[in-house]
C-alpha cells in the first residue's frame, strides 16, 4: 500500500550531503596551509561537500567569495576572516539570505552577534600574554633596560591585535622593558626577515634583546637576519613566536628560538561537527576555543616527532 512505497522510498533515499561553503583568507604561512588541509580533510571524512575559495589577504575577495556561497544557496558559510573590522554589511546580507555563518580562526569585531552563530578559534590575546609571562620569568634576574623588538601580522588582523595587547599587558609590568621597534611583517617569512634585516640596522646601544614575532615564520625569517648581521639567535637576541610549526620546533630545539606559544589549526573537525550540528537545528555555544599549550626548549626535540605541520 501507501505507506510502505512512503517509508521504503524515505528510508531510501540518501541523505542530501551538507554543503559548506569556506571563505580562507590567504595561503601566508605553515599554520595557514595546514588549517586548509584539516579543514579539506575533515570534509572530506565526514560526507561534507567543500566548495573552498581562497581570499589571497584581500577582504574584498572574500565578500566576492561569500556572495558566490549565497547565489549557489549553500548551507553554511564559514569565514576566516583576514582582517577584523568591515564585516557587517556582508553578514547581513548572508542573513537575509538565511544562511548560518561560522566564523573560523580569527574573530569579527561587530556589535550585533546574531549574525554568525559561532567562533571556533584560539584565544590570541591568551597567547601574547603567553610569551609576555615567559619572558618576564626568563630575564627575572636581568637588569633592565630591555630593549624588544616586534614583528607584528596583517595589520587589522584579530592574532596581530590581541597577540599585541595580550603581550603588552604582561610586559607592562616592568618599566625597565619596552617594545623600542614594532612594525607589521604580514605574518610571512620573507617580511619577517626584511623587516629584521631594517631593525638590526639600529645603532648598537639601540639593538633589541629580544625579538616577539606574531608567528612562526616571520620569526623563521628573522632568525636568518640575525645569523646575517653576525649574532646569535636565542642567545644574543632571544626570539619567542607564536604557532608551533614544525620548522619551528626545529629551530627552538636547535636553541635559535627560546619559546613557542602554541596556535592550532587542525580545527576543520570542530567546524564539520558545528555545521552537522547546526543543519541538525542544534544550539552551539557562541566560542569554542582549542586548548593550548607552550613549547619551551626542554621540551622542543619531543614535540617536533609527530608534529603535523
Ligand atoms: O590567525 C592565525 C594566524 O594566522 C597564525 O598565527 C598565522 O601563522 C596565520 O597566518
Amino acid at each position: 500500500g501507501d505507506w510502505l512505497q512512503t517509508s521504503v522510498s524515505e528510508t531510501a533515499k540518501p541523505e542530501t550531503p551538507i554543503t559548506l561553503g569556506f571563505s580562507q583568507l590567504g595561503k601566508e604561512s605553515a599554520w595557514r596551509v595546514a588549517n586548509t588541509a584539516s579543514v579539506q580533510e575533515a570534509a572530506a571524512e565526514s560526507g561534507i561537500r567543500l566548495v573552498m575559495k581562497n581570499a589571497e589577504q584581500s577582504q574584498k575577495k572574500q565578500f566576492e567569495a561569500i556572495r558566490d556561497f549565497i547565489q549557489m544557496k549553500v548551507d553554511v558559510i564559514a569565514i576566516a576572516p583576514v582582517v577584523e573590522s568591515g564585516w557587517e554589511d556582508i553578514l547581513r546580507e548572508v542573513k537575509a539570505a538565511g544562511i548560518p555563518v561560522v566564523i573560523l580562526d580569527r574573530s569579527v569585531n561587530v556589535k550585533d552577534t546574531s549574525l554568525f552563530v559561532t567562533t571556533i578559534g584560539s584565544n590570541f590575546y591568551e597567547e601574547g600574554a603567553k610569551a609576555g609571562k615567559y619572558l618576564l620569568d626568563r630575564l627575572r634576574h636581568l637588569p633592565g633596560p630591555i630593549r624588544i623588538a616586534e614583528l607584528q601580522g596583517t595589520s587589522g588582523s584579530a592574532p596581530s591585535i590581541q597577540r599585541g595587547e595580550g603581550f603588552r599587558s604582561v610586559v607592562s609590568a616592568r618599566e625597565d622593558m619596552s617594545i623600542t621597534q614594532s612594525a607589521p611583517a604580514d605574518f610571512t617569512e620573507d617580511k619577517g626577515r626584511a623587516i629584521m634585516r631594517g631593525f638590526l640596522q639600529a645603532p648598537a646601544e639601540k639593538r633589541p634583546h629580544v625579538l616577539f614575532a606574531h608567528n612562526d615564520d616571520m620569526a623563521l625569517g628573522a632568525i636568518d637576519a640575525i645569523e646575517e648581521a653576525g649574532l646569535k639567535p636565542g642567545e644574543d637576541i632571544l626570539v619567542l613566536s607564536v604557532d608551533g610549526s614544525r620548522r619551528a620546533l626545529e629551530q627552538l630545539a636547535a636553541g635559535k628560538l627560546n619559546a613557542v606559544v602554541e596556535c592550532n589549526p587542525l580545527i576543520g573537525p570542530q567546524l564539520m561537527q558545528a555545521a552537522k550540528e547546526i543543519m541538525a537545528g542544534r544550539t552551539l555555544p557562541k566560542r569554542m576555543v582549542p586548548p593550548e599549550d607552550i613549547f619551551t626548549q626542554e621540551r622542543a626535540a619531543e614535540a617536533v616527532n609527530g608534529r603535523k605541520f
